[in-house]
Order: C-alpha cells, then sequence, then structure tokens
C-alpha cells in the first residue's frame, strides 16, 4: 500500500484511524517516555540520594574518628593528668591524705608516711587516723571529721603522736569528696607540720616573758631603791607614833583617845609598809600581780587621807582640797602601785612648797575624765616650778634636786603607769606651781 494513495475509498478511513493510531501511539510513547523520563528522575534522585547518604556516611565515619581521636587525646590527657595530679599528690611536701567518716585512712602520700615514720602504705591505710592523733586532740579532730562530712571545710591544729611516739604540731586543712550523687565518701586532708613554728612562737613567748620578767625585775632593782626611801617614810611614822603614845601614857597626860589615835595611824602605816613589800615580793616571785577593779577616787582619797600626809600638810600649813569626778569609770589597777603614784605625786608637791616661804601653800588632788575611755589624776601644788631642763628630766632615775633625794620617785612612777597601760606627764609648771597629771584607761566592761 502506498500512502500517498489517496483515491482508495478505504484511504478515507485510514486517515483517522492512522491519526487516532499516532495517537495512540504517541499516547504510548508519552507514556512510556514519561515513565522513562519518571524512572529516570526517581533513579538520578535516588543515586543522588545514595551519594548524600554516603557523603553523610563518610562524614560520620570521619566525625567518629574525629571524636574517637579527640577522646583518646582527652584520656590522654586525663592520664596525664590524673598521672601528675598523683606526681603531685606524691612529691607533695605535706601529707595528703583520704579517710573515711570513721577515721578509717584510705590512702596517703609518702609525705604523710613519713610524718607517722613509715615506708609502707599498708602500715597506715585501713588503719584509724586516732591512733596518730595525741589523745587530748581526739575530740577536736572527730569535730573536724564530722564537719567536713557534713559538708562543710575545716582546718585544726592538733598534735600528732608518730609510731615512735614522737609528737609534732599539725595543722590539717580538710575539704568534702563527693560521689556524682552529691554524697560525701570521703575526707580530703593537707596536713602540714607546724611543729618548727609551733616551737618558735612558743619560744619567743619565752623570751617574751623573761625581758619582761627582766626588766621588771630591773625596774625591780630600781623600785628597791625607792622602796628603802618609801618604807623609810612609814618605819620613821610608825616610831614617831608609838613615841607619842609612849609618852603620853608615861607622862599621865593626854586622853586615852589620843593614844589611840596615835597607835592606830601607826599600825596603818605599819598595814602599808607590808603592802608594798607583798607587792614587791609578788613581782619578783614573778607570780601575777593581782590586778583589780577599782574606783580612782577611792584610791586618791584613801593616800590623801594617810597619816603622813596629813601630819606634814599640818606641819607645813599647807592647804589641801580634792576635788573629784563624779561618773567616773573603773580602773583595772594593782592598787598598792597606784597608791605609790599618788603617793610620790603628792610627796614631790609636798617637798617642793616646802622651800616657798611667805605665800599660799596649797596641794590639790584632782580626778577627771580624760581623753578616749580613760581616767586622770591631776595633782597641784604652788612650788617653785619643775628645776630647768639641763637639770636632766626629772623622770629620769636618779634625777634630783634634794641633797637627801634619791630621784627615784618620778621614774618608778612612771613605769608603774606605763605598765598599767596609762602616761604621765608635766601640764604645767612655772614658778608658780607644777601640776602633774597621769591617766589610766578605764577597765573593759564586762
Ligand atoms: N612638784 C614638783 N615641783 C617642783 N619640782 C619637782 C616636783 N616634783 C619633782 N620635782 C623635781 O624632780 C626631781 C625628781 O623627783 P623624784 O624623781 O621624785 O626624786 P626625788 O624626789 O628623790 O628628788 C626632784 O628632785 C625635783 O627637783
Ligand atoms: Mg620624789
Amino acid at each position: 500500500m502506498k500512502s500517498g494513495h489517496l483515491r482508495e475509498p478505504w484511504a478515507i478511513l485510514a486517515i483517522p484511524v492512522a491519526l487516532a493510531g499516532t495517537w495512540a501511539l504517541v499516547t504510548l510513547a508519552g507514556g512510556v517516555y514519561g515513565l522513562a523520563l519518571g524512572a529516570s528522575v526517581l533513579a538520578a534522585w535516588g543515586i543522588f540520594r545514595i551519594g548524600a547518604l554516603s557523603r553523610r556516611l563518610r562524614e560520620a565515619e570521619a566525625a567518629t574518628a574525629r571524636e574517637a581521636s579527640e577522646r583518646r587525646e582527652l584520656e590522654r590527657a586525663l592520664a596525664d593528668h590524673k598521672q601528675r595530679l598523683k606526681m603531685v599528690i606524691e612529691s607533695e611536701p605535706e601529707c595528703v591524705k583520704l579517710q573515711a567518716a570513721d577515721g578509717t585512712i584510705l590512702d596517703m602520700n609518702p609525705a604523710g608516711l613519713a610524718i607517722i615514720e613509715t615506708k609502707h602504705r599498708e602500715d597506715i591505710v585501713g588503719k584509724s587516723a586516732y591512733g596518730y592523733v595525741a589523745p587530748e586532740w581526739r575530740a577536736k579532730y572527730a569535730e573536724m571529721t564530722e564537719r567536713v562530712f557534713r559538708g562543710e571545710t575545716a582546718s585544726l591544729e592538733f598534735r600528732l603522736i608518730a609510731r615512735s611516739g614522737t609528737e609534732r604540731w599539725m595543722k590539717t586543712h580538710a575539704v568534702p569528696l563527693r560521689e556524682r550523687d552529691g554524697s560525701i565518701w570521703a575526707m580530703l586532708a593537707f596536713t602540714r607540720n607546724v611543729t618548727d613554728r609551733r616551737r618558735a612562737e612558743e619560744n619567743e613567748r619565752q623570751h617574751r616573758a623573761s625581758v619582761a620578767h627582766l626588766q621588771r625585775a630591773l625596774s625591780m632593782g630600781e623600785m628597791a631603791t625607792t622602796i628603802a626611801h618609801e618604807l623609810n617614810q612609814p618605819l620613821t611614822a610608825i616610831v614617831n607614833y608609838s613615841r607619842g603614845a609612849v609618852r603620853r601614857l608615861r607622862s599621865g597626860q593626854g586622853t586615852l583617845e589620843q593614844v589611840i589615835e596615835s597607835l592606830e595611824a601607826a599600825s596603818s602605816e605599819a598595814d602599808r609598809a607590808a603592802r608594798i613589800i607583798r607587792n614587791i615580793r609578788n613581782v619578783v616571785r614573778k607570780q601575777p600581780t593581782r590586778q583589780e577593779r577599782r574606783d580612782i577616787n577611792q584610791l586618791v582619797q584613801g593616800v590623801f587621807a594617810y597619816a603622813y600626809i596629813q601630819a606634814e600638810l599640818r606641819r607645813q600649813a599647807i592647804r589641801s582640797s580634792v576635788a573629784l569626778a563624779e561618773g567616773l569609770p573603773p580602773v583595772e589597777i594593782v592598787p598598792i602601785e597606784i597608791e605609790q603614784v599618788i603617793l610620790n605625786l603628792a610627796r614631790n608637791a609636798i617637798e617642793a612648797m616646802a622651800s616657798t616661804a611667805g605665800r599660799d601653800r596649797e596641794l590639790a588632788l584632782v580626778t577627771r575624765r580624760g581623753a578616749g575611755d580613760s581616767v586622770e589624776v591631776a595633782v597641784r601644788d604652788t612650788g617653785p616650778g619643775l628645776p630647768p631642763r639641763d637639770a636632766g628630766d626629772v623622770f629620769d632615775p636618779f634625777v634630783t634636786t634634794k641633797p637627801h633625794g634619791l630621784g627615784m620617785g618620778l621614774a618608778i612612777t612612771r613605769s608603774i603607769v606605763d605598765a598599767h597601760g596609762g602616761r604621765i606627764w608635766v601640764e604645767r609648771t612655772s614658778s608658780l606651781g607644777t601640776t602633774f597629771v597621769f591617766s589610766l584607761p578605764a577597765a573593759a566592761a564586762d
């Protein structure tokens, strides 16, 4: 059949058929093509997917390898770190130990073993730490352990007994070691041998005590000189009062009252002499001289009332006054020493006025509140004033302008005031008179 032969009648028919066939073919082809296309797209996508997957796989592999190497690195670093830590702990000059709540030693570094005097861990590990703590420190050590197992850090200085029985001073700092869940499984303790430091401190303390004692003994040397001077006066007074009493009794003149007065004055002077001696004995024997809480006003009044002072005031026609401030805080003092201070100042004042003829003589004792929390006592006279400075500092020992003076009164007075934490100074001096003042710190409130 010739395709171009259109004249054939069925050829007319052939056209739609052919068209239909072509369409069918085209459709079929299209479908097939579509399928093929779809398939190839799918395939391409699949290939693409597989590519992506395998790439990811490769990446994952690389990452895993990287991670593994990182982890290896980390493990190595950790191992290094642990090793270094171990080395540090092992070579640590302090004792490093792990201890359980009941005192059992879980581990200890060589420095610790050396302190306890062994080379073998087995001698120590598994044993109780309390075996090495001096008995009087065990309660404190237990307290520290308890605190650490409560989650606190703690430190303690205690005496340790080594295996040979040698005792050492140790200082421990302890911290809790926790599990992941937060519970405490051990106490980590760093303990240092502080025996040398403690010994140095003890030496220092003893040194200070002996220096202080030496100083006191030295000033006692000075005091002994002053005491001879000071005792001389109550002894003279005792002799005079007793003789007066005897005279009155013998002569039958004078009242019983006067005799009693003389004897009482004599016995109060004897009391005072005895107290002066007792105080010196305490200082020399290193016995603590007893500080007492006292009212300064009472002390000043007591000294003022001394028979010797009163007799001298009368004999030299010296007017006197005592002005006491109210509401002063109490002072913590060795009473006999502060009495001595007031007495020395009063005596100097009286002695100074002996030379001032033909003018009003007056002795004034004043108490007042001082700077800060202190009290002050002022002793004022109307004497000729202090000698010129070039004669020497009146507070220095052996500086005197008196023919029979010892020049110890003000020196000892100043050392007593210093020893009480106070101060002494000349507030005013002129040809019209002199005022000495000393201050004492107020006693601490209880
Ligand atoms: N209130 C005073 N007025 C004038 N001079 C004084 C006064 N107090 C002390 N002095 C002087 O200070 C010196 C030293 O006094 P002190 O140490 O008590 O020794 P002493 O009384 O044995 O001389 C005295 O000799 C005197 O010259
Ligand atoms: Mg004197």
